[in-house]
């Protein structure tokens, strides 16, 4: 199958909307990263999506729809505080997790009574959504496992001649997976964090709680379960205290390989002699770099070696989680 990279013109609508229709899936950009889309409504175009990236069956999926899109015959009641948050944070990278009415494909929420929607903001993951008027169950589109994709080159990667359609928005600029917020509860509990944090949401709503699955326990967001983000290289991952360790580490490498360090701006500064990849010093700079970079980083490198950022506050709980698990330092509960 050719994969076709087409922009939101009308002949790259016309022919998503296409796809949608025919229960074939189309990659679209986001502001966060690209999704792998399917008709949630169907069986077969949602099993789809599973078998093209390889994803675990217990992995459910976010629903993504446009707008103005009525999502009412989708959720069976919402909380009080729902409509506030809608209100603050939609379109955007908010996901929402409802009581489900079960409407659509069974196979998105693998067996979970809660449906996650999203409605992203980017004019191309609207003009597509518009387009097709269909509720879109889509996860990253990376091969399970793999770097989530933030440009259209990263998605050709993993799934050029499986898939007839990308539809290109450029450069992702949130760059980490929307925050799957659970809002099934009297309060508000964040399963993964991301772009919208926990501090905004609590802005909003009075409180919010952040998840943490116990050793042992099946999560709520079963995707965190999972090792996930990880770069085709091998990888190292020190504190800024063990920078001389990570130094050695480097020139151990480069005996037999090709190192590169992964580290923050103040950091590359003071490692101008070796190859480095510079996450940025702002923590939205590391979220918009930090998947790019992985994928730059195992394609130059032999091992990465990741330097934890000091920066904290904002959107860096989001950053540090993805690097961690991208760096095998957390994994979840289960692989
Ligand atoms: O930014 C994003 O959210 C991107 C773009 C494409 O929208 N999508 C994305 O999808 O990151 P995915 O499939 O890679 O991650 C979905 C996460 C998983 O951790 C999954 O377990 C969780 O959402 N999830 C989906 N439905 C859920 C549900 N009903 N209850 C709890 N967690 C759910
Ligand atoms: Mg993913």
């Amino acid at each position: 199958m050719e994969t076709k990279i087409l922009t939101c013109s009308r002949e790259g609508l016309a022919l998503a909307k296409h796809y949608i229709e025919e229960g074939d899936v189309v990659a679209f950009h986001t502001e966060t990263v690209y999704g792998l889309g399917a008709n949630a409504f169907s069986d077969e175009a949602v099993l789809k999506v599973f078998a093209l990236k390889g994803r675990p069956a217990d992995n459910p999926l976010i629903v993504h729809v446009h707008k103005e899109y009525d999502i009412t015959p989708l959720i069976d009641g919402e909380p009080h505080y729902a409509a506030a948050l809608r209100k603050a944070f939609l379109p955007g990278p908010l996901t929402m997790v409802y009581p489900s009415t079960g409407k659509v494909s069974r196979y998105v929420s693998c067996g979970l009574d809660t449906l996650a929607i999203r409605v992203p903001s980017s004019p191309a993951a609207q003009a597509f959504l518009k387009a097709v008027n269909l509720p879109v169950a889509a996860p990253s589109a990376n091969l399970s496992k793999h770097v989530s994709p933030v440009t259209a080159r990263h998605v050709f990667d993993d799934f050029n001649g499986k898939i007839g359609l990308i539809l290109d928005g450029g450069a992702c600029s949130g760059g980490i997976e929307s925050t799957v917020l659970d809002c099934t509860g009297e309060i508000p509990q964040i399963l993964r964090e991301g772009l919208v944090t926990r501090e905004m949401i609590a802005e909003v709503t009075g409180q919010c709680n952040v998840y943490r699955a116990k050793s042992g326990e099946r999560p709520k967001s079963p995707g965190m379960a999972y090792k996930h983000y990880s770069p085709r290289c091998r990888t190292a991952y020190f504190t800024r205290g063990e920078l001389e360790k990570a130094v050695a580490c480097y020139q151990e490498e480069e005996k037999s390989g090709a190192p590169c360090f992964l580290c923050e701006s103040e950091v590359c500064a003071l490692l101008q002699e070796y190859q480095t990849l510079d996450l940025g010093g702002t923590p939205e700079e590391m979220a918009r770099r930090l998947y790019a970079l992985l994928r730059q980083g195992e394609r130059q490198a032999t091992l990465l070696i990741a330097i934890e950022p000091q920066e904290k506050g904002g959107v860096m709980a989001g950053v540090m989680n993805r690097m961690k698990r991208a760096f095998g330092v957390e994994h979840g509960t289960e692989e």
